[in-house]
């Protein structure tokens, strides 16, 4: 049995939470965060005994092996190598940190400890990104050298933390750019990013005067605070020729959410989001294949499920982690440089 202990029981942690007390291998024995009400209430509410305001003591009250790390993302980086030193297994939110330097920080204690950490990369856990990662490494689209991905939300600023860079490091390209860019890399075979270019726009403000639309919302929903872009767009080019073209926002006067990733090989080409799709030729002849599975679309429940479980057959079972330390740094690299670029309106070289 894997003993867990959940650091930051906010909104997220729900779906920590439950895929954890699903799997028959795992114990949920202990919760921590800095709001002692929540702490309380989520105890009850899951029959947690052990609860903590300080991490440190979670992690030194040898009660867990493992422990997901689902605070503000000011915290990730420091908590995951605590974390580590004490011995324990991390899965940890994304982003893996704020900063290049605080990820390689978590890189070298990943090294030194011999212990698992898993980004939280869901993304790449949901059924249809498994079922296409089938096709790809069947060699379906040859070589994947255009991917293009948009997260687009006409009005979607979680508030809170999530507005302050401080606790956040950046507003919709830290937030929802590091899943888009992270999946079509992780489908164009990781290669190594040389150069971005990209912009950031502060223009609306969070829109909270919006009324009938809802939204993923911050535990501590607080509109009133807010330093963060609400638009970042990026062309990232890799060692192999490779680009990544992204668009994401938290708000913009779009007509409609959208969100898409497509990619586009040399021998077929598919489309992860909104639906699975692939495309290919056949008898001179364009065929787009629609593949028949339960959810065609992601679905966030069945990928947080999948994740988990995984995370628990790397710790006991020694299964290869998909989703290593190392490709959190490469994303972070990512993400660091599009700030940077938008911040000196230059191409930043890697
Ligand atoms: N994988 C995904 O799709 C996904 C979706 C949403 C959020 N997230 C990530 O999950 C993390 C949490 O997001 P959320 O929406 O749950 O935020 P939230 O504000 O709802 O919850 C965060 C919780 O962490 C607690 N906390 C903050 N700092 C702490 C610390 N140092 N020690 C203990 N507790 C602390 C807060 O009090 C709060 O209860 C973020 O990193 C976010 O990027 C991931």
């Amino acid at each position: 049995m894997l003993k867990v202990g959940i650091i930051g029981v906010g909104t997220i942690s729900e779906l920590h939470i439950n895929p954890y007390l699903n799997n028959d291998k795992v114990n949920l024995v202990a919760f921590c965060d800095v709001n002692e009400q929540r702490l309380k209430e989520k105890g009850a509410l899951y029959g947690v005994k052990h609860l903590f305001a300080d991490y440190n003591e979670l992690l030194n009250a040898d009660t867990v092996d493992a422990v997901s790390i689902c605070t503000w993302n000011n915290s990730h980086a420091e908590i995951a190598i605590a974390a580590l030193e004490a011995g324990k297994h991390v899965l940890v939110e994304k982003p893996l940190s704020m900063t290049i330097e605080e990820a390689r920080a978590v890189e070298a204690a990943v090294e030194k400890s011999g212990k698992v950490l898993q980004v939280g990369f869901v993304r790449r856990h949901g059924n249809n990104a498994k079922l296409l990662k089938t096709f790809l490494d069947h060699d379906e689209f040859g070589e994947i050298y255009y991917a293009k991905a948009s997260c687009i939300r006409r009005l979607g600023n979680p508030g809170g933390w999530f507005s302050d860079r401080t606790k956040s490091g950046g507003g919709p390209l830290i937030d929802l750019g590091v899943h888009m860019i992270d999946i079509c890399w992780y489908f164009m075979g990781k290669p190594t990013p040389v150069s971005v270019s990209g912009n950031t726009y502060k223009r609306l403000g969070n829109r909270s005067h919006i009324q009938n639309l809802s939204f993923y919302k911050a535990a501590d929903y607080d509109p009133t605070q807010n330093d963060v872009e609400d638009l970042t767009n990026a062309m990232i080019r890799f060692d192999n020729g490779a680009s990544i073209l992204v668009d994401v926002s938290f708000t913009l006067h779009a007509k409609k959410d959208e969100i898409y990733v497509k990619l586009f090989g040399d021998k077929g080409g598919a489309e992860i989001e909104p639906e699975l799709a692939i495309v290919t030729e056949k008898h001179n002849t364009i065929l787009n294949v629609m593949p028949q599975i339960d959810s065609i679309s992601f679905d966030f429940n069945q990928a947080f499920s999948n994740e988990i479980n995984h995370f628990v057959d790397c710790c006991l079972e020694g299964k290869e982690n998909i989703a290593p330390v190392s490709d959190g740094v490469q994303v972070m690299r990512m993400l660091n440089a599009i700030y940077e670029s938008a911040e000196t309106g230059k191409e930043i070289y890697l």
